[in-house]
């Protein structure tokens, strides 16, 4: 609960908010923070306010029992003017990140609307959508494969339906970053995102209410596991589909203990390319279910699948899969040791102890939001992570958390 105090009160150790001051009008960075010094106190009398507001709960230290008769010099008015200054040139940098997430997102729309134009084509055997499907999952491998600072980064997209493209997308994106990270060449790249992309086709030929049924019964469970079959059934009919592709769609709910379907192969059955697949896709359909109050938190999916689920997976891959996202992955709404609210936008694998984080600011408004790097811009960890349900209705709105955690490929930010 915040409460107003004289800024002739306030001491370093104090939890203040400047939410009522214009961001433009104060030299921090944050409009929320903990004074560390007694420059900073004097900085905040040179706002020119009376009153402030600060949080008791986070305070360190208690007001002072009387106004301080501190001083704001020309050397303080000039300290504050050169740190806005500062504030602002700084600003400038963080706000070009979102420049970058704004380009990722526009992209992704697009390849959405072509991905739902190619799916259907592939389905009613339009070799042309095909060849197009083709084109751009090898485009996308060449992302991977070309620039060297690939990050993986978190699209919050509001899926009307149960879109069968945003999970395409992810598992497609998802088995990429994994392969460029076990070094696949070129063609073995172009194979595991075709294949990726196309990895559930065989769903489309399932009446859709069985794809979205929660319980189904035995029957409509092996109906189900057709889907590989049915998938390999509607590739066939298309020209120059590579044996990995056709593998890695047949193959992509085979486990690694023999318990998975259409065959039940075990770890040495199953090709590599299909055993990537298979962790991407799982990692997706958990943290993006059908029913979204089922689905877990990014943070809690790796935790599941590298503890209940492990043996399922290639231990290596698995290994890596978790060391490229990082503890807590793109999507992962954390509380922070400031008390700050916020979700992780990017993970550089190179640099996973930096990843980029949006902060729930309420002075900032929300098309301005700033992409800080933990760590770097701020000197602050995750202190634990959240369900989106444990937000309050602002911060859920800020943050847009909505019902779909999509992944897509952005250059790493420094
Ligand atoms: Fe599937």
């Amino acid at each position: 609960m915040l409460k107003e105090i004289s800024v002739r009160r306030l001491t370093p150790g104090m939890y203040v908010s400047l939410r009522n001051v214009p961001w433009f009008r104060h030299p921090f960075l944050r409009s929320s923070f903990e004074i560390k010094n007694r420059e900073e106190v004097r900085e905040i009398i040179a706002i020119g306010r009376e009153t402030v507001l600060y949080d008791p709960e986070k305070s360190k230290a208690e007001p002072l029992k009387a106004d301080s008769r501190i001083k704001v010099d020309a050397a303080t008015a000039k300290s504050a003017v050169s740190h806005s200054r500062m504030k602002f040139e700084k600003a400038s940098e963080l706000r070009a990140r979102r420049v970058k997430f704004q380009r990722m997102e526009e992209n992704f729309e697009k390849a959405v609307v072509e991905s739902r134009v190619f799916m259907s084509g592939v389905m009613s055997g339009e070799v042309a959508r095909c060849e197009e499907a083709k084109k751009t999952a090898l485009q996308m491998s060449r992302v991977f494969l070309e620039e060297t600072e690939m990050c993986v980064s978190f699209i919050n997209a509001s899926a009307t339906d149960d879109g069968q493209e945003f999970h395409s997308l992810n598992v497609m994106t998802l088995s990429l970053m994994l392969g460029a990270d076990l070094g696949y060449d070129a063609e073995s790249m172009a194979d595991l995102a075709f294949g990726g992309l196309m990895h559930d086709i065989g769903l489309l030929k399932l009446p859709k209410g069985l794809q979205i049924k929660p319980n189904r019964s035995p029957a409509e469970t092996k109906m189900f596991q057709e889907h590989p079959r049915l998938g390999v059934s509607v590739l066939s009919r298309m020209p120059d589909i590579s044996r990995d592709v056709m593998k890695i769609v047949y193959q992509h709910h085979e486990e690694c203990t023999g318990r998975g379907y259409p065959k039940g192969a075990t770890k040495a059955g199953i090709i590599p390319p299909a055993r990537i697949v298979a962790i991407a896709d799982t990692y997706d359909r958990l943290i993006n279910t059908r029913d979204p109050s089922k689905a877990v938190s990014p943070h809690k999916a790796l935790a599941l699948m590298f503890g209940k689920y492990k043996d399922r997976f290639d231990p290596d891959m698995l290994t890596r899969f978790i060391k490229i996202l990082g503890v807590y992955p793109p999507g992962t709404v954390c509380r922070f040791t400031s008390g700050d609210i916020g979700v992780i936008m990017s993970v550089d694998p190179k640099d996973l102890l930096h990843p980029e984080v949006i902060l729930f600011d309420p002075a900032i408004p929300k098309h301005e939001a700033i992409i800080y790097r933990l760590g770097i811009d701020l000197d602050i960890v995750v202190e634990s992570t959240l369900r989106p349900d444990e937000l309050d209705a602002e911060a859920f709105n800020y943050l847009n958390s909505r019902t779909k955690i999509q992944y897509y490929p952005s250059p790493c930010g420094h």
